[in-house]
């Protein structure tokens, strides 16, 4: 054989030719005309100084240099394929590593969001910042991390944002106070109560003072706890009433306090996947977004009725 070597075009044919047993077929087939083949076959076979193929009555048959040259196509298109995983693979595999910080009360339910991502996408490292909206808004303003978690999104920075979560705000008091057995409870009659709010700058602080203005109320504020964990304690022990998330409610049992069924309640808000407009999203900051579109509700649904059903077996 000369130091020329075959092109992918003649192995293609040789290879068409091997299936098809007809120069027309094969002219159909790859979309080109019957004497193109016929001419890139006869360079093929000068190349060679052997014939590739011969015909057996109107069948085209592969001569034994032609079958040499499909064994050696078939590994070099074998060869390919496999070149064309690798690239897919590498331009989709999701690894490397994710930063994300939120502020408290997403505490209660990303990491089971987490965890569920993280035994997809094994390769991948989460690091995962928690902090009060203060920490969380500056570190959005210096664009230190891939995502961020609000319900309440904060003003002045350009963000893109995906809704992924219902946010519910609820009143929680409690289990032996009076109100504790009461139904459909008035704004009006709540505000002769105590409160434990959260701290300023709290999303779930200002979205509960907004909902008592808007209707003309006022919150009657004894306590500021900036934490809902340490709240939910404070009204276990009976020195307030609350609003919190539900999700510091569902996922993080306090025993002793109870939901109140109030008028405006729950406070419905989103759970908000927040990114810099600016900042290139990463293969595996898509692949989070995604995940968490897809399936943050229904984990967060399974997981809760999980925990129903496990404490309604308890003694
Ligand atoms: P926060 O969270 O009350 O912990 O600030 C809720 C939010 O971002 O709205």
């Amino acid at each position: 054989m000369s130091v020329k070597q075959p092109t992918i075009r003649q192995l293609q044919l040789v290879q068409a030719l091997a299936r098809y047993q007809s120069l027309s077929v094969v002219a159909e087939k790859l979309f080109i005309s019957q004497p193109s083949v016929s001419i890139q076959l006869k360079n093929l076979s000068d190349l060679l100084g052997l014939p590739v193929y011969q015909m057996r009555g109107r069948v085209v048959e592969l001569t034994d240099a032609g079958q040499a040259v499909l064994r050696s196509a078939n590994q070099i298109f074998q060869s390919l394929d496999n070149l064309k995983t690798d690239i897919d693979n590498l331009q989709g595999v999701v690894t490397g590593t994710l930063t994300i910080a939120v502020v408290t009360t997403a505490q209660y339910f990303l990491p089971l969001l987490l965890a569920a991502f993280t035994q997809r996408h094994p390769q991948v490292e989460v690091k995962l910042e928690i902090g009060n909206r203060d920490t969380v808004h500056a570190r959005l303003r210096d664009n230190s991390d891939d995502f961020y978690l609000f319900s309440q999104i904060p003003t002045g920075v350009e963000v893109l944002e995906s809704p992924f979560l219902t946010n519910e705000l609820v009143v929680v008091a409690p289990e032996r106070h009076e109100l504790a057995q009461q139904e459909n409870i008035s704004l009006a009659r709540l505000s002769h109560y105590s409160f434990i709010l959260r701290e300023a700058g709290s999303g779930t602080r200002e979205a509960a003072i907004n909902l008592f203005n808007f209707h003309g109320f006022k919150l009657n504020e004894k306590m500021t706890i900036a934490s809902s964990e340490a709240i939910k304690q404070a009204v276990s022990a009976g020195l307030g009433l609350s609003i919190l998330s539900r999700y510091s409610v569902d996922f993080g049992l306090v025993p002793g306090i109870k939901i109140l069924p109030v008028e405006h309640f729950p406070i419905k808000n989103k759970w908000r996947l927040v990114q810099r407009s600016s900042r290139k999203p990463s293969l595996t900051a898509k692949a989070f977004q995604q995940f968490m579109l897809d399936n943050g509700a229904k984990i967060l649904a399974k997981a809760k009725k999980d925990i129903t059903s496990a404490s309604s077996v308890l003694p």
